[in-house]
């Protein structure tokens, strides 16, 4: 395969310029990860500790292999959201290893309003599911929750994105043969009692472990019983008398202990093969990223500078190169598993977009799993481009990213804008995982195209009307509301908070994440490539 050559001068002033601000952008990440994982007020803490109960981080660490990864899904769903402190979205979750094979792993917080599941609660849990079941990953499940968070109760019940879901989508899990381990850590109350009962094995721990469809509360508002939560749904309960656990574990330490047994027990089906070889590092230091991109988001660069310190030996077999330049596009190897990549440099054109629908077609019908380095501010317009069909060729490249059936991964690289999202994989186009980087900026269009296109309709009718078009003042009392929305909405903490996708990531790290990801994928077994490949 042939390697990259940089043409990057990492002594350029302007390599320095880059690197300080994008240094600066991830430094802000990392604060803002660090916030989420370990802000919690000293009352929760002490709550949570004085049980004898172990931090959610902390349970997850222990059921993992020591000194293995842990790829978390949306560590900063939720930021921002309601009083500011539902971090993670109350819930941690990703996936990890245990005795060597990917599990994915999730954990109520119990520190973050006991627990309880907000809107944005049930939206990650529904993301987490659609992870697990796309890739068929084996789940172990932390629970300790206060139920449905009471007043934002209208969000979360009874729709069909909602926490009804949760429950069905584990039926579906169980029938498509993925294991489940539950581990009753806290309470399970209500629906949530369901999590451990829709599972295939149920581990509680004495004391602090409860199951129950109505609490103490509920059962003495409603019936005028007092019981203690030990009494109505304890482990001593539900291991001897009511079947609904099966393993009882005298603390946290014993109960993960219990689930790492029961998961080397499960035989777990032989993964889905795609062409490999051994690992290999880039040629080209990852870090250097740092220096390539501009700290303009619209400001062009030479994208494979960026594939050259993501795949393995900067080596990178480019489909195309002469054709359609502003999509580049080829084979590599990310950690020894081989890749299609499509990334954006520069607008889609016609060309661009009928040689991506082509390349995507190839790799699905030879079962390649896609990689989408997105950075696109849109389709190319204007009367030319009409003419010539762009609407028509843009449609070729959507409707084969959507069909494409192997697994497929989007980094969201720079911007998102309008249709370029959607033919370069955004969310609404089924990619395993979607990751950002910390200079992301997504929206239908830009902020000042949309304000500039929201004077131009107030002129156009205006002018209909035979009214005074408007003048400076007034344009800019449109324009302005119009593009402050956009910066706010679009950037990368606004969309990651909403869960548009499953995390912001370090940019030197996108080669680790990639390569872990990928392997995970690969536990669903890929399906049949259904048509012959078209040379637009
Ligand atoms: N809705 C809203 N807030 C909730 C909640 C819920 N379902 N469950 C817990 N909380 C809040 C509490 O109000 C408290 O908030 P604060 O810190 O601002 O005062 C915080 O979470 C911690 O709760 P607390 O009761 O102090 O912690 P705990 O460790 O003693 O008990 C629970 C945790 C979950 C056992 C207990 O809060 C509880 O029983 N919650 C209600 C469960 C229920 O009936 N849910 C019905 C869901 S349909």
């Amino acid at each position: 395969m042939q390697v990259i050559e940089t043409r990057v001068d990492t002594s350029s002033d302007e390599y320095k310029r880059r690197y300080e601000h994008n240094v600066g952008l991830v430094a802000e990440l990392r604060e803002n990860l660090r916030k989420a994982a370990e802000e919690r007020s000293e009352k929760a803490f002490k709550r949570h500790t004085s049980q004898g109960k172990l931090p959610i981080r902390e349970r997850i660490a222990r059921i993992l292999d020591p000194n293995t990864p842990f790829l978390e899904t949306a560590p900063l769903a939720g930021y921002g959201m309601y009083d500011g402190g539902v971090h993670a979205a109350g819930l941690v979750s990703g996936v990890g290893i245990i005795h060597g094979r990917e599990w994915y792993v999730v954990g109520n917080d119990a520190m973050v309003k006991g627990g309880s599941s907000y809107p944005i609660t049930v939206k990650k849990s529904l993301r987490d599911q659609e992870i697990i079941l796309e890739n068929r990953l084996p789940v172990v499940n932390m629970i300790d929750s206060g139920g449905a968070f009471l007043p934002e109760q209208a969000q979360i019940f009874a729709d069909k994105w909602m926490g009804g879901r949760v429950f069905y989508n584990q039926a579906i899990m169980s029938k498509l043969g993925i294991p489940q381990i539950a581990i009753v850590m806290g309470h399970c109350t209500a629906g949530g009692a369901y999590v451990p009962a829709m599972s295939t094995f149920v581990v509680q721990v004495k004391k602090t472990g409860a199951i129950f469809l109505g609490g103490p509360p509920l059962v003495r508002a409603a019936t005028g019983e007092v019981v203690s939560a030990e009494d109505l749904g304890g482990a001593d309960v539900h291991c001897s008398q009511s079947g609904v656990a099966d393993f009882y574990a005298e603390n946290d330490e014993h109960a993960l202990a219990i689930a790492r047994d029961l998961a080397q027990n499960i035989n777990l089906p032989t993964k889905a093969r795609v062409p490999s070889r051994e690992p290999q590092d880039p040629k080209y230091d990852p870090e250097e990223i740092y220096g390539i991109v501009p700290t303009e988001i619209a400001k062009p660069y030479d994208v494979r500078e960026v594939i050259a310190r993501i795949v393995d030996g900067s080596e990178f077999e480019e489909f195309k190169a002469r054709y359609g330049t502003t999509l580049v596009t080829g084979f590599a190897h990310i950690h020894g598993l081989k890749v299609g990549i499509l990334a954006n440099n520069g607008v889609l054109f016609s060309e661009s977009a009928l040689k991506g629908a082509q390349f995507v077609q190839i790799c699905d019908s030879m079962r390649i799993p896609l990689v989408f380095l997105q950075n696109i501010m849109g389709f190319i317009i204007g009367r030319e481009y009409e003419a010539k069909g762009i609407t028509k060729d843009g449609h070729k490249m959507v409707a084969a990213v959507s069909c494409a059936t192997v697994p497929k991964f989007t980094v969201m690289i720079g911007g998102s804008f309008g249709a370029g999202n959607y033919a370069m994989c955004g969310r609404a186009y089924g990619p395993r995982w979607l990751w950002t980087w910390p200079n992301h900026r997504i929206s239908v269009m830009g902020g000042e195209q949309a304000a500039d296109v929201l004077v131009s309709i107030k002129q156009d009718q205006l002018a209909r009307d035979g009214e005074q078009l408007l003048d400076e003042g007034a344009i800019q009392w449109i324009r302005q509301p119009v593009v402050e929305v956009y910066e706010q909405e679009g950037n990368a903490y606004a969309a990651t908070s909403k869960l548009w996708d499953d995390g912001i990531i370090d940019p030197a790290k996108t080669r680790d994440v990639l390569g872990l990801a990928l392997s995970a994928s690969l536990n669903a077994p890929m399906d049949p490539f259904g048509h012959g490949v078209f040379r637009f």
